[in-house]
């Protein structure tokens, strides 16, 4: 192997970024890159013996590092000791190992939803660990926070560049699209085919009001490589489309409603949690880096993820 060749594994490859990440490598591959996707399949991240196995057998010089316990408001209201516990020790794990074998470079994710639950607005990257993240997610927000805490110590201590990104939330081909464990978008697109195929109402949980930046993740991938490639601050950056692309539920609803050509009935369960009402995040870093940067219009992206869902009935996860 050439001196200057990188082995790149990413964990949490058989996922929705992991796949985005996959197509992008195979649309501009580089002569010294080697990627390696792996899964749970291929290790059990949460088994430190497993972990070091998978190590040992690609010796990755880079690591993308994804794998994690996920799932949208309602997976974490009713699982929030198993998001803390379960996501800690693949981050252990997979952190600790990388370490011991010598990576030159490890970009984990971390999330917008993980930021302080009463702050200002635009959120930045400076506020990760400024107060409590919304009770919802407090499992899954504190075990992501400590990625962060991980990188500074592995890189103060033993000089590793270890760094984060911080996507908004992202949709696209092969996202969970189940309705309880599952995000919003998916959810929507997941419930307008079935309210289309049984001609019955499309029922949107909670009030549609909450606002949120969704990142296609396409271009989420396109991102990746670049972090991976030329970022070389330990702290976090944030992945995300700008304040100004923020949309609410409602109007990601009747997006996905378009897209799918939906001509029956809409209606609210206002019943059902909204969850935090929003976490406008600023993509002013991001900007500073890469001012010329094109995102996917949201319109685009969602009747393409939505042609994907209806023409890949075998690969859509339920
Ligand atoms: N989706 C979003 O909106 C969003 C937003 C912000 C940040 N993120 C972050 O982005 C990253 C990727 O998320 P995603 O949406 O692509 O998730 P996903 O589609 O659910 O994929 C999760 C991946 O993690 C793997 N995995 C889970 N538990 C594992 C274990 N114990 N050992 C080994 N692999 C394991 C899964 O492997 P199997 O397929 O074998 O189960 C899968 O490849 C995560 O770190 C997540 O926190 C996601």
């Amino acid at each position: 192997m050439a001196a200057d060749q990188k082995v790149i594994l990413v964990t949490g490859g058989s996922g929705l970024v992991g796949k985005a990440i996959e197509r992008v490598v195979q649309d501009e591959k580089r002569d010294d890159e080697k990627w390696i996707f792996v899964s749970s399949k291929d290790a059990d991240l949460t088994d430190r013996d497993a972990t070091k196995a998978m190590f040992a057998k690609h010796k990755p010089t880079h690591v993308i590092h994804l794998a994690a316990f996920v799932g949208g408001l309602f997976r974490n209201l009713k699982y929030n000791l198993d998001f803390f516990r379960v996501n800690s020790i693949i981050n252990d794990n997979v952190l600790h190992t990388s370490y011991e074998t010598g990576v030159k470079k490890v970009v984990s994710c971390l999330s917008t939803c993980i930021f302080p639950d009463k702050t200002t607005y635009p959120i930045d990257e400076t506020m990760v660990h400024n107060g409590p993240p919304h009770s919802s997610n407090f499992g899954y927000s504190f075990a992501k926070r400590m990625i962060d805490v991980q990188n500074r110590g592995y890189h103060t201590q033993h000089g590793c560049n270890f760094t984060s990104v911080i996507p908004t939330n992202v949709f696209g081909p092969y996202d969970n699209f189940n309705l309880e464990d599952g995000h919003v978008l998916p959810g929507l697109i997941n419930k307008v085919h079935t309210a289309k195929k049984n001609s019955t109402p499309f029922v949107v949980w909670g009030t549609g009001s909450p606002r949120r930046q969704f990142i296609y993740s396409l271009d989420l991938a396109r991102l990746f490589l670049w972090v991976l490639r030329e970022y070389n601050e330990i702290d976090p950056i944030i992945l995300s489309v700008g304040e100004e692309d923020e949309v609410s539920i409602r109007e990601a609803a009747e997006l996905v409603v378009e897209a799918m050509d939906f001509k029956g009935e809409v209606k609210y369960d206002t019943e059902k949690s909204d969850g935090q009402f929003k976490k406008t995040a600023s993509n002013a870093k991001l900007r500073k880096y890469l001012p010329d940067f094109k995102f996917t219009p949201i319109k685009q992206a969602i009747k393409e993820t939505c042609n994907w869902f209806e023409q890949n009935p075998d690969k859509v996860r339920l």
